[in-house]
């Protein structure tokens, strides 16, 4: 079968992939979340296809698209009043309700569940298709099982060519990842599939709502929100290496650790890992939305460009961070590093990490820091000099005792920092497996031992390491 991308301005060969629709054909459309795989919701036969093409499990359901909130009737029922409360403030848009479903729509489409998603999406040339159809289209998004969403025509195409004879070009997708998927069967409602529309915006229309456990969870789902979070998504061929932490240390760690053939997904404000070959920048911290906008067609991108592996970095899990997060949690599956808790390491624990410590503490209070020695006294004072500078800088270093390495503080940390690389490789030495965490503090040069040399040699290595520190802390 040959395959036609038609353009998605032209109003008539709209009305011909449509027809084709409604002759029980399966049609791809753009969406302003991702592109779907459409065919007639009362068609089973046709709905029967677009598992097939997909490679998709049976018990996965599908979602159903209408032109008008009043379509809503002919596929749902007892359908509550916050349905259309939160329908008139955010339909069309990218998100999906789920209501009790009526008998006329086939179980195949719902994967026998007694409810049924409906979604009203906010791209203008996909209503048109759906209202030139003239019957609501279940859609999965348009790509095959357990791969990324596709997010433009071409990525389609490469999924599907030769397979569905229509593919409607309406551009990249705005928003880029799926809808957010909600069950209003329940009081409060529950979204069991964060997206482009987040609990915050619930919130600014009066209606309190609540995020299914599934939602932040990390690896196999014991509970899965939805059929379909039970499956893996979203992931590249390549190995999805996901970072999790302040972007500061982020970007440190995938520095230290990213080898020829890999690639990166950095944020703006990590400014090394922007400036290495290769690495792409999503956004800013800050536009977590652009960031989500844009990863799927990377994830794409990384296996085109045949990259082994893809680092990313963590937002935070707040507004379209959620749903950020829900979608790279699930790419990177069990290659996600925390970056919770962080040690620095030098001979006696008296004088440079100690500084080191209090200067992190400071910076970063949300990160669990310490410090050891590979030869300390335990219990022992942090030097005079160390202190003083610390103080001058109105840091309380109170209740500092000095601390001996030992194997169980080394494995709890999840990155050492050693003064010295001889120190690195004392580390190494006794735990060689420890590799992907032990770094010098600076990577070009050694922040050498103060002791004895006097107040100067002091306020040098306190220097070295603060520049260090704000390296790491991404306050510059
Ligand atoms: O943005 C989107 O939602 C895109 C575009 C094409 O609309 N569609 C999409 O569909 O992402 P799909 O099939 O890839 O994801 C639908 C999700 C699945 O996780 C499925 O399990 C869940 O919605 N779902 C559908 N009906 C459900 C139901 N009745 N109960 C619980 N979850 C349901
Ligand atoms: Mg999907």
């Amino acid at each position: 079968m040959q395959t036609f991308i038609v353009d998605g301005k032209d109003v008539n060969k709209i009305k011909e992939a449509a027809k084709a629709l409604s002759c029980g054909q399966v049609v791809a459309f753009p969406t302003e979340t991702v592109y779907g795989l459409g065919a007639n919701a009362f068609d089973a036969k046709a709905v029967k296809n677009i598992f097939k093409l997909k490679g998709r499990p049976s018990d996965n359901p599908l979602i159903i698209h209408i032109a008008d909130i009043s379509d809503a009737e002919k596929i749902g029922k007892d359908i509550p009043g916050v349905f259309y409360r939160i329908a008139e403030k955010m339909w069309p848009g990218p998100l999906s309700m789920i209501v009790k479903k009526k008998e006329c729509v086939p179980s195949v489409v719902s994967a026998g569940l007694d409810t049924v998603a409906l979604r009203l999406p906010d791209k203008e040339c996909a209503r048109e298709f759906i209202r030139a159809a003239g019957c609501p289209v279940a859609a999965p998004s348009a790509n095959i099982s357990g791969t990324v969403s596709a997010t433009k025509a071409s990525y389609v195409y490469d999924d599907f060519k030769g397979k569905i004879e229509y593919i409607i070009d309406g551009g990249d997708c705005a928003v880029g990842i799926e809808s957010t998927v909600i069950d209003i069967t329940c009081e409060p409602p529950v979204i069991l599939r964060p997206g482009g529309i987040t609990k915050e915006d619930f919130a600014d229309i009066g209606i309190e709502v609540s995020y299914h456990p599934g939602v932040m969870a990390e690896g196999e789902v014991e509970k899965p929100s939805s059929p379909g979070m039970k499956y893996k998504h979203y992931s590249p061929k390549c190995d999805v290496k996901l970072i999790c932490g302040p972007y500061g240390i982020c970007q440190d760690y995938i520095l230290r650790n990213m080898q020829p053939g890999e690639g990166v997904l950095a944020f703006s404000e990590q400014k090394e890992l922007c400036a290495l070959s290769g690495a792409v920048e999503l956004s800013s911290v800050k536009e977590p939305y652009v960031a989500a906008a844009k990863v799927f067609s990377q994830f794409r991108d990384a296996d085109k460009r045949g990259l082994k592996a893809l680092y990313l970095s963590s937002l935070p899990e707040k507004g379209m961070g959620v749903s950020y997060m829900n979608r790279v949690r699930k790419a990177a599956g069990k290659n996600i590093k925390h970056i919770n808790k962080v040690m620095f390491v030098c001979t006696g624990n008296t004088c440079r990490s100690p500084i080191a410590e209090y200067l992190l503490k400071t910076a970063m209070p949300e990160l669990s820091v310490c410090s050891a020695g590979i030869a300390a006294s335990e219990g022992g004072m942090m030097s005079y000099s160390s202190e003083a500078i610390l103080e001058s800088y109105g840091i309380d270093t109170k209740g500092f005792r000095s601390t001996q390495l030992t194997r169980q503080n080394a494995y709890e940390s999840d990155i050492i920092y050693t003064m010295t690389d001889e120190q690195k490789r004392t580390v190494l030495y006794y735990w060689p497996e420890l590799a992907d965490k032990v770094f010098t503090l600076d990577p070009k040069e050694d922040i050498r031992d103060p002791f004895m040399f006097g107040a100067d040699a002091y306020e040098q290595v306190f220097n070295h390491i603060l520049s260090n520190i704000r390296r790491i802390s991404g306050n510059v």
